[in-house]
């Protein structure tokens, strides 16, 4: 359990790090949204963070998040030490707990952390003494990913309220999905989770057919088949998954006119999306996601930091 600060105003957050979408109230998702449109697009904000070190320990490949919180954290004049998984002592066997009470004792003023663990950043923050944030732990959760896809979702309808997002793909494997489920849902939004039997979560609500859950959506999240993470292959293989849960023009078009596509990436053009339609200006938001990962980075670090 994440310690409790004082009661949350537009400034401030219920926790002092953030872990998972469960510790954030609707308040606390506001006020980091709130912070990351003020963000968006400034290229030389006020540099709140000076002085300040972060340490970047990403376990796991990464591109997007790993870059987007090294530039937020820069952006708002902090340094950066990055750690990944090459060069580091994970390589000569340290187990994860070791390696985090060895980096919690250098104090750091943040720690940002990735890893396959499940409960990785949890595990971080009881050795830490500075905030935590959670880059994504195994298949547990990826709480900056939901609240910059939320920014994406609230910037183009306005709202999150009463939106229907249908979410389709490797749901079992996917934090994201968890992340975005937990969000939208405290948000007012109607989720669906949909994608092969195999591939859906025991504890959550979801469904094999992918017709019915895109029909009258306001928004499509497609996710990759995280491979990496399963234990036995799939049964299908890459061209008949494609053709069954991949997101064509065609199955697209059961959902609203105007409804719009979203992927956290990295994409499988042809896998679980038509490469043309992820690159579709008109329909998809995926780059949005991406510019709005860092200004929802920044927010996140300078509401816990500043
Ligand atoms: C996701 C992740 O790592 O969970 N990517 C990301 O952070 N943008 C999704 C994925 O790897 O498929």
């Amino acid at each position: 359990m994440a310690a409790v600060l004082k009661p949350a105003s537009a400034r401030t957050l219920t926790h002092t790090h953030i872990l998972g979408i469960n510790d954030l109230t609707p308040h606390d998702i506001t006020a980091i949204l709130d912070r990351a449109e003020f963000f968006a697009g400034q290229r030389h904000p006020r540099k709140s963070l000076q002085d300040k070190i972060i340490l970047n320990l990403f376990l796991e490949n990464s591109t997007r998040t790993r870059v987007s919180f090294e530039m937020a954290a820069l952006r708002l004049g902090a340094q950066v030490i990055n750690i990944g998984a090459d060069g580091s002592s994970v390589k000569k066997g340290e187990c994860l707990d070791d390696t985090l009470r060895t980096l919690a004792c250098m104090g750091a003023d943040a720690l940002v952390i990735r890893a396959g663990d499940n409960g990785a950043a949890q595990a971080a923050s009881l050795l830490f003494k500075c905030p935590v944030l959670n880059g994504g732990d195994g298949t547990n959760e990826h709480p900056t990913q939901a609240l910059l896809d939320a920014l994406t979702l609230r910037s183009h309808f306005g709202r999150l309220e009463n939106l229907t997002v249908t979410i389709c793909g490797d749901i079992r494997h996917s934090r994201v999905a968890r992340s975005n489920f937990l969000l939208l849902t405290k948000m007012g939004a109607d989720v669906r989770l949909t994608g092969p039997q195999e591939l859906l979560p025991a504890d959550l609500p979801a469904t094999p057919d992918m017709a019915a859950a895109l029909r009258n959506a306001d928004a499509v999240m497609m996710l990759r088949l995280q491979k990496e993470r399963m234990e036995r292959t799939l049964h299908l293989n890459e061209a008949d998954y494609f053709q069954r849960f991949g997101l064509t023009a065609e199955k697209l078009s059961l959902a609203k006119p105007d409804a719009v596509i979203l992927h956290p990436g990295p994409i499988n053009r042809g896998v679980e999306i038509d490469g043309a339609l992820a690159d579709d200006p008109k329909r998809s938001l995926i780059l949005k996601q991406v510019e709005n990962g860092l200004a929802t980075r920044m927010a996140c670090l300078d509401l816990l930091l500043a």
